[in-house]
């Protein structure tokens, strides 16, 4: 029992033999918290279990979470790479007490796991305590029969845990192993503990206080624990290994990024290897919880790893992209305890190869610059932070990848000048994070939803409903009545009213009663699954426990259940057309519209939309009955249901399908389109009348949109096309069925008559005559050579010089000058000499003369023939002049 694989599941089972719940990772991209960019602990998604805001049916769990300690308060990407143990990406194993077991039976737990399962030896073992934890100290001495040398004491934040800067947090107790001396270190607390020698693999913290702001700490409803312990650490523990790197999952990604290479690691290029491969789980894991690369937030830190990742690849001599060549590797090692993985293959290669494509066209120029830049520096020097600036402006190397660049040579970037320029231009665009959703002061749905529970949603069924009031919010304040007039919100034991989510728009509709109507204007979800009714009372009033009648707008969510469900059959109509890497990124219902955005690299072209639509509109055709399921989830993903990336589902999930065709020719059993979905749709597929697609755009990098509109509105926007279709033959004098041969023979008529035009003014300009083309003209003598001298107007700059050939042709010897006057008001000259004369004459001169009278600079050609061009047309004359001048000098 060493590898990877095998240490996670006996974590898991331990701690399912001692009666803990067995809950899946939550995704890296937290839920439920709006301060948190990652999950970067186990006890992320417990949080409001902790604090009380949330319960659950179990008061002990363990866990495997998937953790990314990169940007925020616990940030590790600078280390990786360059220590035996530092990870952007890990698996943090755990387990969780909820006011059940406190410090005591934690520390039991955990000493029988280690020393007995796992069989690691007492005298390599030591812990510490928070400074001031008598308790926890005493509990090791009677536990582990530790000496006090053993359990060391620690008065610093490094033994007191936080989530962040709020959460629940507690003092804590890590556990150490001493590798032995031939690896450099200290034990904790003493000057050398940054060395590898003492491996912190275990942290115990007894969960005592929530941190609400910055300055006010409260106490738990009940002391809890939560644990961690780095998978990846005890791997390398167990399997004897000095650092993470080699440990079996570790090697194996090493050993493929060296056959990608074809070449190992050798000397300090181990560090890239170990950054590429570290790199390459963080980033495909961010990118499977729906992470795309950007420029600010969450996406900017997976920009950073990725494009980490990238220089180095290149430093290591990859000519072509490497990462999305090492996905399948990483599949491999981690998509069975991970199935998103899995799914999300194709995403994840197909978003590194794009951004590995783009970074790669700045990063040799980048990399010279930074060369250049940096080539007289010496250990200790600063690298001046304007160029790391402008590195990372123009050339996309993000602060980190600079500062790493030089690493190895002792150098450091200028922080304070590199902020500077970087605030500078912040100034003109501010762009940052912003958190991602509830706000703190939500607290009153929880406290609600905790003494009420869920309500219980009949909207799939039904769109009337009666339902008792269970709670009224005023002002983000519970209160025990509204009256007319009033603004506010009504919680009810149940409701046909959907609240918004999965993209669908909340119901609309009225809640009534004798004499009582409330409006309801949205509906909202609180607290996972309260669902809260917003509006305004209009008549009469309403207090706690009343009986209303609710009644869902019945036209509007008929039209949202069509847009829904033609939202599914798009989704499975461009995976069809385009490809299985089709992932969606959000989508919009609502009554009137609909928007889908998804994952694809390209703009779609005309031809695909009309076959996406074409396909959506078939199934809609077939009117087959739209089926929904309650499955266990993973069955439902048996069965192909698609599922958003990185959404965290119940254990049972709606599945909702639509359309015979594909279960007919079995290649799906439960229906042509497979969704996870919360939604409300259609009963039958014909019911969503016509699907016509209105626009398709880019709304970020590597995701499209389209939009689309169903029924009576798809029937009215094509009727809108067809008035002016109409107003379009009327026009043209043509019936609706020739309008388009006729506009097309129009333009080509068109087409013809300017061309002929064009032919006439250019006779005109040469037939002779002194206002030829409306224009002046001459043939002199000067001196023995004739000038041809001539303005005109109306003939295209492009024809010119044909004209002056011409020219040449009608006097045989001389010299030919034409300058054009255009519509603007500028004027074009073209010069051409005749052969016998280009030993005397340049047409490159003349034309010059000619121009510089115009107000133009320059000209060119050659000899025999010279264009020029001037701002001021007016001045053709006297430049026709000019020439005559030069010729006659
Ligand atoms: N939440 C604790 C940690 O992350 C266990 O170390």
């Amino acid at each position: 029992m060493s590898g990877v694989n095998e240490i996670r599941s006996a974590f898991l089972n331990y701690f399912a033999k001692n009666s803990h719940e067995a809950v899946s990772s939550s995704p890296l991209v937290p839920r439920n918290d709006p301060t948190l960019m990652f999950t970067n602990a186990g006890m992320v998604q417990f949080k409001n279990v902790f604090t009380g805001l949330e319960k659950r049916p179990y008061q002990r769990a363990t866990t495997s979470q998937k953790c990314v300690r990169a940007g925020g308060k616990h940030n590790d990407l600078d280390n990786v790479g360059y220590t035996a143990r530092h990870l952007t990406f890990f698996e943090m194993l755990g387990n969780f007490s909820f006011g059940d077991y406190f410090k005591e039976r934690a520390i039991e737990l955990a000493w029988n796991l280690i020393t007995k399962d796992f069989g690691l030896k007492k005298d390599k073992l030591l812990v510490t305590v928070y400074h001031t934890d008598d308790e926890a100290a005493g509990y090791w001495k009677k536990i582990a029969g530790f000496s006090d040398d053993r359990i060391i004491r620690i008065p610093t934040s490094d033994n007191f845990w936080a989530m962040g800067d709020t959460g629940p947090c507690g003092p804590c107790s890590e556990i150490f192993i001493d590798r032995g001396e031939h690896i450099f270190g200290g034990p904790p607390g003493s000057p050398d503990e940054d060395g590898d020698r003492f491996l912190e693999f275990w942290n115990l913290v007894f969960m005592q206080y929530d941190q609400v702001t910055k300055d006010e700490r409260v106490p738990l409803p009940c002391p809890s624990i939560d644990t961690g312990m780095g998978l990846e650490r005890m791997a390398s523990i167990l399997q004897g290994v000095d650092s993470v790197f080699d440990t079996d999952l570790f090697r194996n990604l090493i050993d493929a990024t060296s056959s990608a290479l074809g070449r190992g690691p050798s000397g300090d290029d181990a560090a890239s290897f170990r950054v590429i491969a570290d790199h390459l789980r963080s980033s495909s894991f961010l990118i499977a919880d729906g992470v795309l690369p950007s420029n600010e937030g969450r996406g900017y830190v997976l920009r950073r790893i990725m494009r980490r990742a990238m220089r180095h690849a290149q430093l290591l001599g990859a000519k072509e992209p490497l990462m999305w060549r090492l996905v399948w590797a990483l599949v491999r090692e981690m998509g069975q305890a991970y199935p998103e993985l899995v799914r999300a293959e194709a995403m994840i290669e197909e978003t590194m190869r794009l951004e590995e494509t783009r970074f790669r066209k700045t990063l040799e120029r980048g990399l010279s610059i930074l060369d250049e830049k940096s080539a007289t520096l010496k250990k200790g020097d600063m690298f001046d932070g304007e160029t790391a600036f402008t590195l990372y402006d123009t050339y996309g190397f993000p602060l980190d990848l600079t500062q790493d660049a030089l690493r190895n040579r002792g150098i450091n970037v200028d922080i304070a000048s590199f902020t500077d320029a970087m605030d500078r231009q912040r100034a003109k665009a501010r762009a940052s994070w912003a958190g991602s959703g509830e706000a703190a002061t939500e607290a009153v749905w929880f406290g609600l939803r905790d003494k009420h529970g869920a309500t219980e949603f009949l909207g799939y069924d039904t769109e009337t409903a009666e339902g008792v009031v269970t709670a009224l919010v005023k002002d983000g304040n519970e209160v025990d009545a509204l009256k007319a007039g009033d603004q506010g919100a009504i919680v009810l034991n149940q409701t046909p009213f959907y609240a918004e989510s999965g993209g669908q728009v909340g119901d609309t509709g009225v809640l009534i009663a004798d004499g009582v109507r409330f409006v309801v204007t949205d509906t909202l979800k609180k607290a996972g699954d309260l669902f809260v009714h917003f509006g305004t009372v209009e008549q009469g009033a309403i207090s706690l426990g009343d009986a209303l009648a609710l009644e869902v707008d019945h036209a509007r969510r008929s039209a949202i259940r069509a847009n829904h469900s033609a939202t599914h059959l798009l989704h499975e109509a461009l995976r069809q057309v385009l490809g299985d890497h089709i992932a969606q990124k959000g989508s919009m219902v609502a009554p009137d519209r609909l928007r889908f955005d998804f994952v694809h690299q390209k703009p779609i072209t005309p031809d695909e939309l009309r076959q996406v639509e074409d396909i959506a509109n078939d199934i809609v055709l077939e009117n087959d009955e739209v089926v929904t399921r309650l499955m266990a989830v993973d069955d439902a993903r048996e069965a192909g249901a698609r599922a958003l990336f990185g959404e965290k589902y119940g254990d049972e999930v709606r599945v909702v399908s639509m359309g015979k065709a594909a279960r007919e020719h079995g290649s799906n059993a439960l229906g042509w389109s497979v969704e996870l979905c919360g939604g409300t749709h259609v009963k039958r597929t014909g019911d969503i009348g016509l699907v016509s697609i209105t626009g398709e755009s880019a709304v970020a990098s590597g995701v499209r949109r389209i939009e689309a509109l169903t029924g009576r509105q798809a029937r009215q926007a094509l009727n809108n096309l067809r008035n002016d279709l109409r107003v379009v033959s009327a026009e043209l004098n043509a019936s609706l069925g020739d309008v388009t041969s006729r506009a097309s023979a129009i333009v080509q008529e068109r087409k013809k008559l300017e061309r002929e035009l064009a032919e006439a003014r250019k006779k005109l300009a040469m037939g002779g005559g002194a206002a030829a083309g409306g224009g002046s003209s001459d043939v002199r003598d000067i001196g023995g050579v004739k000038l041809m001298a001539r303005s005109v107007e109306g003939i295209e700059i492009k024809d010119l010089k044909s004209l002056v050939d011409q020219g040449k042709k009608q006097i045989g010897s001389g010299v030919i000058a034409l300058i054009a006057k255009s519509e603007d008001g500028k004027g074009s000259v073209v010069v051409g000499v005749t052969p016998d004369l280009v030993a005397r004459f340049s047409a490159v001169d003349l034309v010059r003369k000619a121009s510089e009278v115009l107000g133009g600079k320059g000209g060119g050609g050659k000899p025999d023939m010279a264009q020029a061009g001037g701002p001021d047309g007016s001045k053709a004359d006297a430049a026709l002049e000019a020439i005559a001048a030069a010729i006659g000098g």
